[in-house]
């Protein structure tokens, strides 16, 4: 029995479908949803953490039914969403104590100590909320969400908005949790992160799971060398042999290349031929952000994927 099995899971908003049957099985592994705006994933937690039913399909957390036997289901899990709610007018201890009783967690005194110790809040336990930086106040949440030892864990974005050191801190306590037995669930728009720290990655879009596997398996999947090309002014490709354009946002082509060596300099001629100003040309291998772009590009092609659209939505998150 796998922590989370899904089985052509979907969900309807009136006419609009938000996830489509979607079937997918994770275990005892850090497990990313990857997706633009608007495409399922919150949709897809709620229906896994019981707060919204399916339209169809099944699912089941540790083996419950999220429909039937929702009780238990949330007995096994805890889901931190994107803004949760900590009462920043309580002390950290406080916050977690009430989460303790909430849960009927024996001995929660005792309980809530081991949580505050594990995120390291301890020296602060007893410090008002309010004084709490970005980082410590998601720790706290980390530490609300283990009160009663969940078997599966739902994090939407858990290092938004954090600086480089609290989001580093936080994946520690995330991986350390995965070694310890947890299946964990998480959305991100960090592509760095999904490729660093997790395990497998699905992306998804407009509700319909795209790609499904392992960080580097997608990567060598695309194959392809990529190249980069950053344009002064007026941009056309110049359609070279072996080369294809899968993205341009903010003046930068990227292009897979099935021999990047040899095309680079082909690439560089088409530029000088048409006219077109080139600043910079680089090779490089696929990173988790081609797969996403290439992923999610080639299934909005028909009706027109305004890609600069998207990128800025990923750089303002970022
Ligand atoms: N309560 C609702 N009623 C109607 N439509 C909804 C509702 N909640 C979500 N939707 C729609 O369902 C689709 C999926 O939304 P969802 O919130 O699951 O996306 P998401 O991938 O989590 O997006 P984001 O990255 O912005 O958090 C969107 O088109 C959204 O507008
Ligand atoms: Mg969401």
């Amino acid at each position: 029995m796998n922590a989370i099995e899904t089985h052509d899971l979907t969900r309807y908003y009136g006419t609009l479908c938000a996830v489509n049957r979607l079937t997918l099985s994770v275990d005892r592994e850090i497990f990313a949803l990857l997706g633009p705006n608007g495409s399922g994933k919150t949709t897809m937690v709620l229906m896994l953490t019981t707060l919204l039913l399916p339209t169809s399909g099944s699912a089941t957390v540790s083996g419950h039914d999220i429909v039937r036997s929702g009780q238990q289901v949330r007995r096994t899990l805890s889901y931190v969403p994107q803004d949760m709610a900590v009462d920043i007018k309580l002390t950290g201890r406080e916050n977690a104590l009430l989460f303790a009783r909430l849960y009927g967690v024996l001995n929660p005194k005792d309980r809530v100590d081991e949580v505050l110790a594990v995120m390291q809040l301890t020296g602060r336990a007893d410090d008002l909320v309010r004084t709490y930086s970005g980082g410590m106040r998601r720790r706290l949440e980390l530490a609300q969400a283990l009160v009663h030892e969940p078997e599966v864990l739902f994090l939407d974005e858990p290092t938004l908005g954090l600086d480089v050191a609290a989001r580093a801190t936080i994946w520690e306590h995330i991986t350390a949790l995965k070694k310890d037995g947890m299946t964990i669930f998480i959305t991100t728009h960090y592509m760095d992160e999904a490729d660093r720290f997790c395990n497998r990655v699905g992306i998804i879009t407009k509700g319909t799971l795209l790609a499904l596997d392992a960080p580097s398996a997608l990567k060598a999947h695309m194959g392809n060398d990529v190249i980069t090309a950053r344009i002064d002014g007026e941009f056309r490709d110049p359609a070279v042999d072996g080369v294809t354009l899968f993205s341009y946002a903010n003046n930068e082509a990227s292009y897979l290349a099935e021999n990047g060596r040899e095309a680079l300099p082909l690439l560089a001629d088409a530029f000088i031929k048409s006219g077109i100003r080139v600043r910079s040309l680089a090779l490089r291998e696929p990173t988790l952000d081609d797969v996403f772009l290439h992923t999610v590009g080639k299934s909005e092609e028909p009706v027109g994927f305004d890609q600069t659209k998207f990128r800025t939505m990923l750089r303002r998150r970022k």
